[in-house]
């Protein structure tokens, strides 16, 4: 196992998790998938705890919502066409995981519809009129109809890291040596061996996977919260045959973030940097499915955004139509406009993430989303 360390309790600050994870660790190993619980979100020392958000230009990674005003105004698009489909009837527009919430603002409009917010944390939420936030989804009136957006809230979920030895499927630990973080390897829990089993995957012998439980039984409480709707899921992940074949990612899809930089060292640095991996989305469709929704689109985001409406934003206009004053304003739409197309173009974002649309008690057809564009 290369990967390790760059963590030492004795050098660190009083604010930062050192002294908790030594604590943790004086105590008993914890599972790796237990670690990514604390780094991510120990009250106010986790990664996604904390007062500033790590998401935008200048912090850790970016997402969608602030590559370019182009996602929000297709998602727009739809809230509209939502709407008219569900008629005069109140309905709740929800964005689970909405970090500082600019997505779930730059969405609202002064109509009969409901605004929220959810998040596990919502220190990093700067509050405007219109929109109300809750950190669970049992808080937030239904209505009579639902919107549920979740953009890149599974990969946050904490994972458990898995490699097969021979016959036997092991999970990855973590230790404390000498003050410093290692790895260490258990014979993993049954749920883990009954999880591929289930779904008839065979790993490799020395293949890493990287799994979370949670991936399902948060789909499903989303499920149980939308009686008629959407649920509009965009993230990294694949169905499982391609996620868990042992011939493409032999080494597992987890990585951590920081500074815009990917890394494998996952220890370092606990609640400094983001901690990731690709989700199964079999288990969200599987999961929608028997709580009686079905599967309205799965694909890639460029073709989610294109067929949704995103080229009728201003900033994918032809050349020709788009106007600006002086040189500097030119040079900032002409940024703004590459920014537009990275969400569009199929390769990048575009490409990588993808999109899961299920439905329960709305049209199964017609929808823009599901226009076929070549
Ligand atoms: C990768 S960030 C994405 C933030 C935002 N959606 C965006 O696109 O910029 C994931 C967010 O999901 C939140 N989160 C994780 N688990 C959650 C849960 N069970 N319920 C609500 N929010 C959760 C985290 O606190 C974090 O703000």
């Amino acid at each position: 196992m290369s990967q390790q360390r760059v963590y030492d309790h004795r050098m660190s600050s009083g604010r930062s998790l050192a002294g908790p994870l030594h604590k943790m660790l004086q105590d008993s190993d914890l599972p790796f998938r237990d670690f990514v619980e604390v780094a991510l979100y120990y009250p106010e020392l986790g990664y996604y705890a904390r007062e500033g958000s790590p998401v935008g230009k200048t912090g850790d990674f970016v997402t969608s919502p602030h590559i370019s005003p182009v996602f929000s105004f297709a998602l727009s698009l739809l809230i509209s066409e939502f709407g008219a489909f569900v008629g005069g009837e109140t309905s709740t527009i929800v964005d689970i995981g909405c970090g500082d919430g600019s997505l779930i603002y730059s969405l609202y409009k002064p109509n009969a519809m409901r605004f929220w917010g959810v998040d596990r944390s919502l220190q990093r939420v700067k509050h405007r009129d219109g929109v109300q936030f809750a950190t669970s989804l049992a808080a937030v009136p239904r209505g009579d109809a639902q919107l549920v957006i979740c953009n890149e809230l599974f990969d946050a979920l904490p994972f458990a890291r898995l490699v097969m030895r021979g016959e036997h499927l092991h999970e990855l630990w973590v230790t404390e040596r000498d003050g410093v973080l290692d790895w260490s390897e258990h014979e993993a829990e049954a749920k883990y061996d009954d999880y591929f089993a289930e779904r008839g995957v065979e790993l490799r012998d020395g293949q890493f996977v990287d799994v979370s439980l949670d991936w399902e039984s948060l789909y499903e409480e989303i499920c149980g919260f939308v009686t008629r709707g959407l649920i509009v899921t965009f993230d990294y992940g694949y169905p499982e045959k391609q996620l868990f074949s042992g011939r493409i990612r032999q080494f597992g899809t987890a990585a951590a973030y920081s500074g815009h930089q990917v890394s494998r060292d996952l220890l370092a640095r606990a609640g400094e940097q983001d901690l990731t991996a690709h989700i199964n989305f079999s288990d969200l469709e599987r999961a929608g499915e028997r709580s009686g929704f079905k599967t309205l689109f799965f694909d890639r985001q460029a073709k989610f955004l294109l067929a949704a409406g995103a080229t009728e934003h201003e900033l994918l206009a032809p050349l020709d139509d788009v106007r600006a004053g002086t040189a500097d304003e030119a040079l900032e739409v002409r940024q703004q406009r590459e920014d537009a197309r990275r969400l569009i173009l199929p390769d990048g974002i575009g490409e990588d993430i993808r999109v899961l649309v299920q439905g329960k008690g709305v049209p199964e057809a017609g929808w823009s989303f599901q226009r076929k564009l070549f």
